[in-house]
């Protein structure tokens, strides 16, 4: 489906039990909500759930670009609003954690739970920032295949089934260069949450693959001891994008903390 949200036309799903506990799911970068299809199978018999894809990924148009984190926290923000949802639980990996921790930070009433996968709260440090820069230089120089291709290695866990990679692949390169780039400076510019999210009083969650090179569980373990009550899960063979690398232990572990929530 096609909602038009803060100028752009973002492509989202919405399904799952009428009147369950609300979740909208963010996907990470480069991908798509087609990310979150294990997921989704798993949880729409109890809950509603949404997806959509980030500005400039996926089916989502970019419209006027530069455009900064901060703009995809107003896509989910007023996305949200559309859809008429009440207190959604937020899920997000990686950039989709950036998005959710931002969310919360502005609007800390307006959300159930929190679940942050593979992510985390600290802004870029410079090296990444020129990383980062690199990244967009590759992506105009050489094109989204071989960017998509470069990076791959890195996402999944080591021993990663073919068919797995494959698919992320796909995922990947369904999306275009100048998408791409937009997502990569957004992230480079983006705030430091960590003094917000030891605030936070929603109950948390935080999942790592216990092979994720990117935000490895050491960190996603440092930022759970932040947070009183924080639940914190690692995800055994699984790398940066734990769901789709181990998706049975990834959803057991995500039910589990909803499950915690209704009671
Ligand atoms: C992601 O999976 O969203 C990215 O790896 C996040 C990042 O590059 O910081």
């Amino acid at each position: 489906m096609k909602a038009s949200v803060n100028g752009i036309s973002v492509d989202y799903s919405l399904e799952g039990k009428k009147g369950g506990l609300e979740l909208v799911l963010i996907h990470g970068f480069p991908f798509s909500r087609a990310m979150w299809a294990p997921q989704i199978a798993a949880l729409k018999k109890n809950y509603r759930v949404l997806s959509y894809d980030l500005r400039g990924l996926g089916k989502s148009r970019l419209g006027k670009a530069p455009q900064p984190l901060e703009a995809y926290v107003d896509d989910l923000l007023l996305l949200i609003e559309k859809l008429k949802l009440k207190a959604p639980i937020l899920c997000g990996l990686s950039m989709g954690g950036y998005i959710a921790l931002r969310a919360v930070e502005r609007e800390p009433g307006r959300f159930r739970a929190l679940a942050l996968c593979d992510t985390r709260a600290d802004a870029d440090q410079d090296v990444v920032k020129l990383r980062r820069a690199a990244g967009i230089k590759a992506l105009r120089e050489k094109g989204v295949t071989v960017y998509c291709k470069a990076m791959l290695p890195g996402l999944l866990a080591k021993g990663a089934a073919a068919p797995a990679a494959k698919g992320l692949l796909k995922i990947m390169m369904a999306s275009k260069a100048d998408g791409m780039a937009n997502a990569l400076s957004a992230m480079a510019g983006r705030t430091d949450c960590s003094a917000a999210l030891r605030d936070f009083k929603i109950p948390l969650l935080i999942m790592v693959g216990d092979q994720d090179q990117l935000t490895p569980p050491e960190l996603a373990r440092a930022m759970s001891m932040m947070v009183e009550r924080a639940n914190f899960s690692r995800v055994p063979e699984a790398g940066h994008v734990s769901n789709l690398d181990n998706p049975g232990a990834f959803n057991s572990q995500l039910l589990s903390f909803l499950a915690g929530l209704k009671a």
